[in-house]
């Protein structure tokens, strides 16, 4: 068949080349926001006069049809088409004859590449930034649920300070946040509409871009026509943003893991969220959170891969940038699989409180309450700090804890301790002291969800 761009070549095209060349296997997923945008272009070409309101009229309700019957199935891609746009463009021309070849002025498929992609990622990027919010509202269930869950906070993966599992929880809440923030204001910057910069050098004729840019919910045409066909930041930033989430969601899942281990047994997912052995009949694998902090990977990949296609290109439009679609649809793809199984995962994730205080009660994660309590009573802290290192040391070494000691014991090694030193080292007093701003007491919990729902319920 005749190329719609046999202009200049005579040639017929290879057929492993045309194979090698094509992007409708993927980017047939743009199908409404290539419909979308042809609207509003004819909608533009019509109101400056440039076709005629019967042509565009006719034009706008081919297009209409063809998103039906695709919509439908009533009509198949075809997988031999070389893109999207124009399998659309072929098909609107076969149905709705010689107005079909209207379309196309004062456009370029590299404004109308750009445009799609766009338009694809702010639909993508509402959908990401909801599914973030529902993570974020079940973490803050969770918290709630588990505020006074007492547990040793860790670092270095070594038990150090008593916090609470909605401490923890919330953590993460504010890392998804910031997520949901990133995705937010990236998609208020690429809102600038590329489309009627054309090939590169914009048009003769007389177009109305800020017109084309309203219809479509931009918040201007971009500014220069060079930049506006050979821009790919947003991609950039979108699976930047979503690398960072990946990561999170990683650090979760790597949680998770631990946690749902007979080693900490402070969680048990549901059934529904983990699979078993084909020999081992007693397992319960946390899968899915294998799959999410592997996948993690995957999207670092995507990011790789687009800064390294668009390093050095020259300006404007080049193949090279079809590749930018591969990539980011990936990182959706990737990212919501992830989020969707996420959600209920954590909503059913049941807490085990009491592992988690035994786990408090073992470590030593009073010790340093215990030089606060003598640095407060006046011994310089690194005297205090070294002091409690040798009564931790001599537990250790006497397979006993701070807790158990004789107040004579604590005596001998200084005057500073009295009774109330039961009282500085109590688990329990511990954590409820540490009533600094953003602490782990279960009222801080509280504080933390309630800003949280806030927050979300304002986005
Ligand atoms: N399929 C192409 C892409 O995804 C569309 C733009 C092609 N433009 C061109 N001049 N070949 O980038």
């Amino acid at each position: 068949m005749e190329k719609m761009w046999a202009g200049r070549t005579m040639g017929q095209t290879d057929k492993i080349a045309d194979d090698f060349d094509s992007s409708i296997r993927f980017d047939q997923r743009m199908y409404p926001e290539d419909i979308q945008g042809s609207i509003a272009h004819a909608k533009m070409l019509a109101k400056t006069g440039i076709i005629s309101q019967a042509a565009s009229q006719n034009i706008i309700q081919g297009l209409e049809g063809i998103n039906e019957d695709l919509d439908s199935g009533k009509l198949a891609i075809d997988p031999a088409a070389e893109d999207i746009h124009m399998f659309i463009e072929e098909v609107l021309t076969d149905r709705i004859g010689a107005d079909g070849k209207k379309l196309h002025t004062a456009r370029s498929r590299n404004d109308q590449v750009a445009l799609d992609v766009k338009l694809y990622m702010r639909r993508e990027n509402a959908a990401l930034v909801d599914l973030l919010k529902k993570l974020v509202a079940a973490l803050c269930d969770q918290a709630e649920k588990n505020q006074d869950a007492l547990m040793p906070g860790y670092t270095h993966l070594q038990r150090a300070q008593p916090i609470t599992f909605g401490h923890q929880l919330m953590a993460y809440s504010y890392m998804f946040l910031r997520d949901i923030d990133r995705l937010k204001e990236m998609g208020e910057r690429m809102n600038y509409s590329p489309i009627g910069s054309c090939a590169l050098a914009g048009t003769t004729y007389p177009t109305d871009r800020v017109y084309e840019a309203e219809l479509l919910g931009f918040t201007a045409p971009v500014a220069n026509s060079l930049d506006g066909v050979s821009d790919r930041d947003h991609v950039v930033e979108m699976i930047s943003d979503l690398s960072l989430a990946m990561m999170h969601l990683s650090r979760l899942s790597e949680e998770l893991i631990l946690w749902s281990s007979w080693e900490f047994h402070f969680i048990r997912l549901d059934d529904a969220y983990t699979t078993g052995s084909s020999i081992m009949p007693q397992k319960k694998n946390p899968d899915m959170a294998e799959l999410a902090r592997g996948k993690t990977g995957r999207v670092y990949g995507d990011l790789m891969g687009i800064l390294t296609t668009l390093k050095g290109l020259p300006l404007a439009y080049n193949k090279d940038m079809q590749e930018d679609k591969e990539a980011l649809f990936d990182a959706i793809d990737t990212v919501k699989m992830v989020l969707a199984t996420f959600i209920p995962m954590i909503q059913t994730m049941k807490a085990n409180k009491e592992a988690m205080h035994k786990a408090a009660q073992k470590g030593f994660i009073n010790a340093t309450d215990l030089a606060d309590y003598l640095t407060k009573k006046g011994m310089p802290f690194r005297d205090a700090y070294h002091l409690s290192g040798q009564l931790v040391a001599y537990c250790i070494d006497h397979d006993t804890v701070l807790e158990d000691l004789p107040l004579d014991f604590y005596q001998a090694k200084s005057d500073l301790f009295d009774e109330d030193v039961f009282e500085a080292i109590d688990l329990k007093n511990c954590l409820l002291k540490r009533t600094s701003l953003g602490g782990p007491t279960p009222a801080s919990v509280l504080k933390q969800v309630g800003e949280v729902r806030e927050k979300i319920a304002a986005l």
